[in-house]
């Protein structure tokens, strides 16, 4: 054997380790992580990413990588409460939070349907394309792009989501109320998703109504996995 031969034997003997250590993003998906504390990621979010709506776990598919490292980074630090995921990202190192992350983003995103609905104060449509300023309420698809598809890695996707998914950030953003026992005084529980950027979403939960949860949650829900291919010019601002 050549002395240059050689060389690259060793060279690809020694990369077999670290290959076999090195974080998947798919063996994470499918199998779970080294620490088996965290779980298959598919268990709960679905074989394809897309989430399983009924239980109101949520679509990962398709989501920009940086916006999903980024929530399980803030689970891990504790800014944004929840006790399935909390143990799930803690067990992730911070290269399986990226390679997961990663490998989530590069399946197809979801195929939203342009909105045909008819802008009427009130419902969840208005709220989404228009908001409430007299309450100082901006229109949702400001910051999460034309029919809540989504803008860059800051601003995720809503629409294709479930109601009950978005229904309950919103709460967490918003803290709920809680009866206090015997007294059956109604008091406010402390928020607990606190991770987005300058209070962002705190500031407009806070001033949405339950009624309104629901309804644009229903309304963003509504337009989830159109048969048609994504097609980012349908989706203009209006
Ligand atoms: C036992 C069920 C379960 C398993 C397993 C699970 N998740 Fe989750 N995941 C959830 C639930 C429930 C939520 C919503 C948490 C909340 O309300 O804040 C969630 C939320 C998330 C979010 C936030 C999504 C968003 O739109 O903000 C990310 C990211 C995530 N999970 C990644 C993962 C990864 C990666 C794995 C595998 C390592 C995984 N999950 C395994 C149940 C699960
Ligand atoms: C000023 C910009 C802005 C506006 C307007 C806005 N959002 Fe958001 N929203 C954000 C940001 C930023 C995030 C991501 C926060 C994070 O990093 O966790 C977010 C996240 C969310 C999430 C969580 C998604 C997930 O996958 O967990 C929901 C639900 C949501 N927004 C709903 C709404 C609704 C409904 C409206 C309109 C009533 C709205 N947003 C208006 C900036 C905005």
């Amino acid at each position: 054997m050549r002395i240059f031969d050689l060389k690259r034997v060793v060279a690809v003997l020694c990369c077999v380790p670290i290959a076999a250590f090195a974080a998947d993003g798919e063996a994470i998906m499918l199998k779970g992580a080294a620490n088996p504390t965290a779980l298959p990621c598919i268990t709960c979010h679905g074989a394809d990413g897309k989430g399983t709506p009924s239980a109101g776990f949520p679509r990962l598919a398709g989501h920009p990588a940086e916006y999903l490292a980024k929530q399980l980074r803030d689970f891990k630090a504790g800014t944004r409460q929840n006790p399935i995921m909390q143990p799930i990202a803690t067990a992730l190192t911070d290269e399986e939070i990226d390679e997961v992350a990663r490998a989530y983003s590069a399946r197809p995103r979801v195929n939203v349907t342009p909105s045909k609905a008819r802008l009427v104060e009130g419902t969840g449509a208005w709220l989404a394309m228009r908001g409430a300023w007299s309450r100082n309420i901006p229109e949702c698809i400001l910051c999460h792009g034309p029919d809540g598809v989504g803008v860059g890695g800051v601003f995720p996707p809503i629409a294709g989501q479930s109601a009950m998914y978005l229904e309950s950030q919103l709460r967490a953003w918003k803290g709920v109320a809680a009866s206090t026992g015997k007294t059956g005084k109604v008091k406010a529980v402390a928020p607990t998703r606190r991770n987005d950027p300058n209070g962002l979403m705190q500031h407009i939960a806070r001033d949405l109504t339950d009624a309104e949860i629901k309804l644009v949650s229903e309304y963003f829900e509504s337009l989830g996995e159109s048969s048609e291919p994504f097609n980012e010019s349908q989706h203009r601002l209006r």
